[in-house]
């Protein structure tokens, strides 16, 4: 559970504020009916399936399952931790948020990791004040034209200017020493003295997705380059007199380059809606392909694409178009980025592949061709299956057995590693096709077991078969919490042998200590648990007759006939006790009471 922050602070927060409010000022609702509606902001769609309830202050998409209370909201879209979260919805509601002592981080610690902050805004506003005033920014300013950037573009990225030598301290004030050693803008060496890590370069600030500096990337000024600005990415990595064409910042408490995406941001800032996102190389092709209007362009930081990224992008739109350049060293990268999309593609979502001509970047492609036609070139991008097949079929002849037995055996590690059960039958299927066999030989090939576990829950997470008397209560109670008031003593039911019992037991018990609790707050009592996760599917539950009073009923027959089942297995253990002769006074007496209540319910003892 929630750990530093109290929880009945969050059972609060959560009653208090309005879901609706929360995600209407991101994405407009409409009513509709008693719930609201909007397009869904974590896939695309043209039809509204994303409904939020304020009775449940709970939000769903019935497309792709997306699902969660006001702060599993402001986490997904707003890309905030758990804290953070609650921080903006504490904001909202005007409380302060109190803090326990000596859990994870301190108010000391987490007031340091705000001052970190403002330390790097400081440190951004102080390299773009220089790209305008420092004597010799003239020289980063002329090369940004060169490469074709505009005012507005450059000023859209917070493109900024690092003087030669070292001027953080004195700009931003000696105290922050430490701090700026922290954020990784300055390097401490062995006698304790500091410099600059970024010196003589033109400065690109990393924000987070709520527009926070976070990092920079840094790039040497080479007048002499071409305006092309140099695409030749093995010749730009070898560090000159002046270091590395580009510098990044390390990994600070503000900054993890497996999370962060660059450009994220200033995609969402320029966007409506996102429908697709472009992940390319560099920062400079992100830029330039926003100087020529594509808005959508974001990059990884010197690192590959991990799944994680993968998945933020997900998040956003369901059509993800890898960009790479088309040499060796771009087909590698193309690979690796497959292999880390594989666990998280499936469903809607799509990761396409797109190469550049030998020698070109996105950068240089768009300037060469404009617009449209690079548009148009992603427009052609192969899917993740043909470029996978076309890929493990490179050296295979395809009309031979040992050839066929091969490509599957290549397969194999590949398949295994999707997630999406319905996506890795197409590629059976495709391998199947490619090595005329039918599907159900290469399965037998491939010896894969299918994975236990379920695919996206479509539409309201509901089975085919009728709901278990577990499962009946549970949804009543997320959808209806109040009715808990009308079980007497739920502890009893603990001791039935029945899936989810104890569950089932724990929300009784704390919604008849909390009676306030709605269905938000009582999913964040379980945040962060398997349960937790078991329950939001729950909680998506739309149940089909309109009619209060028998869903009320429905639920009280389900505790009923708990009741009866725990009261029949009681039974029959005292009757075993009983035949032994170990029977109490009071054991006696509780089998009487409950032998006379089997007599009058089922009078001829089935
Ligand atoms: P490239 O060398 O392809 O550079 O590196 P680029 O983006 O085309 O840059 P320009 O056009 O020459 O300005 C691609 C990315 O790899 C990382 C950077 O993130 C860069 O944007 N990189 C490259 C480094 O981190 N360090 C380097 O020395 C070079
Ligand atoms: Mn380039």
């Amino acid at each position: 559970m929630a750990g530093r922050i109290p929880q009945s602070f969050i059972d609060e927060l959560v009653n208090r504020i309005d879901i609706v409010e929360v995600i209407d000022a991101r994405v407009p609702l409409k009513k509709a009916g008693r719930e609201f509606q909007a397009c869904c902001p974590f896939h695309n769609e043209k039809t509204p399936s994303f409904t939020v309830s304020p009775t449940k202050q709970f939000y769903h998409c019935f497309g792709c399952g997306a699902h969660g209370t006001a702060i599993g909201f402001l986490m997904e879209f707003d890309h905030l931790e758990f804290p953070e979260a609650v921080e903006e919805l504490a904001k909202m509601a005007g409380v302060e948020v109190p803090y326990e002592q000596g859990q994870r981080a301190t108010p000391q610690q987490r007031e340091q990791k705000t001052n970190l902050y403002d330390l790097m805004a400081n440190c951004d506003k102080y390299y773009r004040q220089q790209l305008r005033q420092h004597a010799k920014a003239s020289v980063a300013v002329d090369y940004l034209k060169g490469r074709g950037l505009s005012g507005e573009v450059a000023a859209r990225y917070g493109l900024g200017y690092a003087p030669p030598g070292n001027n953080l301290l004195h700009a931003l004030g000696n105290q922050f020493s430490q701090q700026l050693v922290t954020t990784g803008m300055l390097i401490r060496k062995d006698n304790g003295e500091t410099y600059d890590r970024f010196r003589e370069r033109i400065m690109f600030p990393i924000r987070d997705s709520r527009g926070r500096v976070i990092a920079f990337g840094g790039r040497v000024i080479n007048p002499d380059d071409d305006a092309q600005g140099g695409a030749n990415a093995a010749e730009g990595r070898k560090p000159g007199a002046a270091g590395p064409k580009y510098l990044n910042s390390p990994e600070t408490p503000l900054f993890h380059k497996g999370r962060e995406l660059y450009g994220l941001y200033e995609a969402r800032q320029a966007l409506r809606q996102i429908s697709r996102l472009l992940v390319v190389e560099g920062y400079m092709d992100v830029i330039a392909l926003a100087q020529q209007d594509i808005n959508y362009a974001v990059a990884a930081l010197g690192t590959a694409c991990t799944a994680e990224h993968v998945q933020k992008l997900f998040r956003l739109t369901d059509d993800v178009v890898f960009c790479f350049d088309g040499d060796r060293a771009g087909r590698e990268a193309a690979w690796r980025a497959l292999e880390n999309a594989l666990p998280v593609v499936g469903g809607t979502n799509q990761v396409r592949f797109m190469f550049l001509p030998e020698g070109e970047d996105p950068d240089t492609q768009v300037q060469k061709i404009g617009k449209e036609a690079f548009e148009a070139l992603i427009q052609q991008a192969q899917s993740l299956s043909t470029y996978f097949f076309s890929r493990l079929r490179e050296g295979i002849s395809r009309h031979d057995l040992e050839g066929h037995r091969t490509l599957i055996e290549k397969a194999r590690p590949y398949l295994q590693a999707l997630n999406d059960e319905a996506y890795r039958s197409l590629l059976v299927r495709e391998l199947a096709s490619y090595t005329h066999q039918n599907e159900a030989t290469v399965q037998d090939q491939l010896g894969l077991v299918a994975k236990t576990r379920q695919a996206r829950p479509v539409s309201t997470g509901l089975k085919k078969e009728p709901p278990s008397l577990v499962r009946t209560a549970l949804r009543y109670l997320l959808f209806h919490p109040e009715v808990a008031q009308q079980v007497d003593n739920p502890r009893s039911l603990a001791q039935i042998e029945q899936p989810g019992i104890g569950l089932l037991v724990d929300l009784l018990e704390t919604l008849q200590s909390a009676p306030t609790l709605n269905t938000a707050a009582l999913l964040e009592r379980w945040r962060n648990t398997e349960e937790g996760k078991h329950l939001e599917k729950l909680a998506t539950w739309q149940p089909s007759l309109n009619d209060p009073e028998s869903l009320q009923q429905e639920f009280l027959g389900a505790i009923a006939r708990l009741e009866e089942q725990h009261r029949s297995s009681r039974t029959d253990a005292l009757l075993a006790k009983a035949n032994q002769g170990q029977l109490s006074a009071e054991e006696k007496a509780e089998l009487k009471t409950l032998l006379q209540r089997r007599q009058a319910v089922d009078p001829n003892g089935n």
